[in-house]
């Protein structure tokens, strides 16, 4: 059999870093796009995939330019198209609904147009998310929730699985959305609350910092490790029909729980370093996400493994150790 090929939009960001390595060691040939400017200055913009660079085939393209998405497609010929590459930070959806529309709806329709006329075989995964969901009106949510989206990032979110669907159903293309509901990482993005939080311990306990400012304290979620959610992705491509799935624990905290949680982790008391600050809060939040990954289960096999807990040990091991401090909870072992 003749080795597969895979191409991924997002490559750089969290869950691209991840699902890189997962199909390196299926034995794919791995290709990305990427922006020009992250091949001008790799050391920055490639931070997460430094270690692969030489394993894996960069295209530089851009997802405001269907030529540019066209011409990547047509040369590579993928067997299977990761679409990971958008805007995807909330807050700053509110502040630029523009450039999160063209990014993230124009960029997925391009694709997708660009795959039915070049690639009508390869596979599609379409990055969906709970923040679909919204304001949602059952608990747990599962694929037959009704979407309420709270912002133009989850909006944008919608559109790219209804065009994902149509493309599904109208050109039979084995297209599929995971709708996955928040995956950390000790590699998320610093602005992500998680992040945020385990960054900011490590900045106090390193004297970099006294205090820590965070919006709703109350907002709850379903956290998972963006590890195990690549992995549901490429099982999705590996089925005989498209489908679309929900991605999730089934357990969630409040934004509260993961600070005590975090602070209990290196013996700190919270209360003397958390601010909460009204003007970080959103103009529409999502109060409360909570999933339903049973039909995952049963037609993956898909099922998550690693603990709240762990994963917020995981995630304040990596950042201490990346400003070289020590604490009561902070291990010498290596975890990235
Ligand atoms: P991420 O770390 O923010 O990565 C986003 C990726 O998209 C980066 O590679 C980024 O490239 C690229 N990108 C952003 N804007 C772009 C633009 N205008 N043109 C081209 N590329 C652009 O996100 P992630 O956490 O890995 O999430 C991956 C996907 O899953 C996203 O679509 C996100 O919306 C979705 N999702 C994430 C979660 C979660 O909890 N992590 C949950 C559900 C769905 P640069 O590095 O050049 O900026
Ligand atoms: N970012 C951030 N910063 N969020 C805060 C803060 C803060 O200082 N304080 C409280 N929060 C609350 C937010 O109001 C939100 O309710 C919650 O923490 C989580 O915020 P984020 O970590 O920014 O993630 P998100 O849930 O908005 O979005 C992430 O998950 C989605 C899946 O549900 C992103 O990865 C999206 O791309 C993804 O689709």
């Amino acid at each position: 059999m003749s080795q597969r090929k895979a191409l991924i939009t997002g490559i750089t960001g969290q869950d691209g870093s991840y699902l890189l390595e997962l199909l390196l060691a299926k034995g794919y040939q791995v290709h990305g796009v990427v922006r020009r400017v992250a091949l001008e200055d790799p050391e920055h913009r490639m931070s997460r995939i430094l270690p692969h660079l030489n394993e894996v085939q960069l295209h530089s393209a851009s997802l405001e330019s269907y030529p540019s998405l066209h011409n990547v497609l047509a040369r590579v010929q993928p067997d299977e198209c990761y679409h990971l590459g958008a805007q995807s930070f909330v807050s700053y959806s509110f502040d630029d609904e523009f450039s999160t529309f063209n990014a993230n709806i124009n960029g997925t329709h391009y694709l997708l147009a660009a795959l039915k006329e070049v690639a009508p075989r390869c596979r599609f995964y379409f990055a969906g998310t709970s923040e679909m969901f919204g304001l949602a009106d059952e608990v747990p949510q599962n694929e037959r929730t009704r979407f309420h989206p709270r912002s133009s990032y989850g909006i944008s979110k919608v559109c790219g699985f209804d065009l994902t669907r149509n493309y599904r159903e109208a050109y039979g293309i084995h297209a599929s959305s995971g709708v996955l509901f928040n995956h950390e990482s000790p590699r998320r993005g610093f602005e992500f609350v998680t992040r945020k939080i385990t960054s900011g311990i490590a900045r106090i306990l390193a004297g970099q910092a006294t205090e820590l400012r965070l919006g709703n304290l109350e907002a709850r979620r379903d956290w998972g490790h963006a590890r195990e959610y690549v992995e549901a992705m490429w099982l999705m491509l590996q089925q005989p029909e498209p489908n679309d799935y929900v991605i999730a624990t089934g357990e969630s905290h409040s934004v509260r729980e993961f600070v005590e949680v975090a602070f209990d982790h290196v013996g700190l008391d919270w209360n003397a370093y958390v601010r909460e600050s009204p003007e970080l809060y959103r103009p529409a939040e999502v109060n409360s996400l909570l999933g339903d990954a049973s039909r995952a289960r049963a037609t993956l096999g898909w099922r998550p493994k690693t603990t709240f807990e762990q994963l917020v040990g995981e995630m304040l091991e990596a950042d201490c150790r990346a400003l070289g401090v020590a604490a009561p909870g902070i291990s010498s072992a290596h975890h990235r």
